[in-house]
């Protein structure tokens, strides 16, 4: 029997709480369908710095690197915003993505037909939205050297983040945005800040260049970064797939999250490099939202990105399309029927708790899957 190992990392928050609702997804396929996942639970973020003083052991890393998938609930919290910066909850991610070589984030923002209303924007706007967002996820700002913060000594401190991206790094992530295009609607958006930034001139440089000698048969375009957010919320279904650095794309994955009704139903895939051997690439599952500490541990938090974060991985890391199709079937399906949590309540629904929802996805899922 063919055995898959996932490694299951909830993390803080409410990522145990949406985490929970997948294992019965993942309980249900194995009894049923024979998938043969197999599970381990390893610490991220808050927790394993409590239990071990960092935020992801050397075991779990391990761990880690030797799943066939990881799938990551959420990190971070109050109670660990005066721990030393090196060991804080978001430190396990970063670590993770890198050690990992998680170079390619894809963030899908899907407005479901009966979420139209639930988005802040007008519905006409956001109905039949399938927009992707392919984020740089292993460099930029958020890995470049120097990063610190010096003593001036006339009583006056720097902070420094150095943003670096090389040839490789774009080119890489740009190949993937195009290879993705192919299989949707065939266009790209780049985005950089090329009018201020050498890294923006460099990025858009090299997508130019990669898309020339590649990719000439999908339809390309450049927008600066700022004009793309602004873009994003005034136009937003002109957009088919976007590919932009790891900061522009944190910050504009999670614009694109309220377009689609709320941050509780972005999923994420973070991918690596396919292995040169056997084809295999590392994964790991991440919704896009983090550990919401002000609605954590009430059981109202919405599991929809969590679970479809689920359903990237049955397509990406184990090719079981028809179970991934089915699962997001099984989600529309259940906001068709007017089943919400708080964040994307409307009226007329019927408003219900996270294991509500997870256990009506999970009966839908059975329904179609039989
Ligand atoms: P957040 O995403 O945790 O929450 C932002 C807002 O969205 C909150 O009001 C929250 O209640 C709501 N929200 C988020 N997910 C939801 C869900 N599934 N259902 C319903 N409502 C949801 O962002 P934040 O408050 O800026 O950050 C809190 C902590 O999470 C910080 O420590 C931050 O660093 C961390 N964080 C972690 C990740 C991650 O683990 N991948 C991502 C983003 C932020
Ligand atoms: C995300 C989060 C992370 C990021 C944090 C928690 C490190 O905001 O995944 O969007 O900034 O990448
Ligand atoms: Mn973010």
């Amino acid at each position: 029997m063919t055995v898959r190992n996932l490694f299951l990392l909830p993390g803080d928050g409410i990522g145990p709480e949406a985490m929970a609702e997948v294992r019965k997804i993942i309980a249900y396929l194995n009894e049923a369908k024979g998938t043969g996942f197999v599970l381990d639970e390893g610490l991220v973020g808050g927790v394993a710095y409590d239990a071990h003083g960092s935020a992801v052991s050397e075991e779990d890393m391990a761990k880690a690197l030797a799943a066939d998938a990881v799938l990551f609930g959420a990190v971070g919290g109050p109670k660990w915003d005066a721990v030393p910066y090196e060991v804080r909850p978001e430190a396990g991610l970063l670590r993770l993505r890198k050690d990992l070589k998680l170079f390619a984030n894809l963030r899908p923002a899907i407005c479901y037909p009966a979420l139209a209303a639930a988005s802040s924007l007008k519905p006409e706007l956001v109905e039949g939205l399938d927009i992707l967002i392919v984020r740089e996820l292993t460099g930029g700002v958020y890995f470049g050297e120097p990063k610190e913060i010096i003593d001036l000594g006339n009583g006056q401190k720097r902070g420094i983040d150095t943003q670096v991206y090389d040839t490789y790094e774009i080119e890489r992530i740009a190949g993937v945005a195009f290879e993705l295009a192919r299989t949707r609607q065939n266009r790209v958006c780049s985005m950089e800040k090329r009018n201020v930034m050498k890294s923006g001139v460099l990025w858009n440089q090299v997508v130019t260049e990669t898309h020339k000698a590649k990719y000439s048969d999908v339809q390309l375009e450049h927008m600066l970064a700022d004009a793309g957010g602004m873009q994003l919320v005034r136009q937003p279904k002109q957009f088919d797939v976007i590919v932009t650095d790891n900061l522009f794309g944190d910050m504009l994955s999670d614009v694109a999250a309220m377009l689609t009704g709320s941050l509780g139903m972005l999923p994420s895939a973070s991918l690596g490099a396919p292995d040169a051997k056997t084809g295999k690439r590392k994964a790991l599952y991440e919704p896009v939202h983090g550990s919401a500490p002000d609605i954590a541990g009430k059981g109202i938090a919405n599991p929809i990105a969590m679970i479809a974060s689920f359903a990237m991985c049955l397509r990406y890391s184990f090719n079981l399309v028809t179970e991934a199709d089915n699962l997001e079937k099984a989600i529309a399906n259940v906001l068709d029927k007017g089943i919400r949590t708080g964040d994307i309540m409307a009226e007329g629904c019927k408003q219900v708790g996270t294991v509500e929802m997870g256990e009506a996805i999970l009966a839908e899922f059975k329904a179609i899957s039989a």
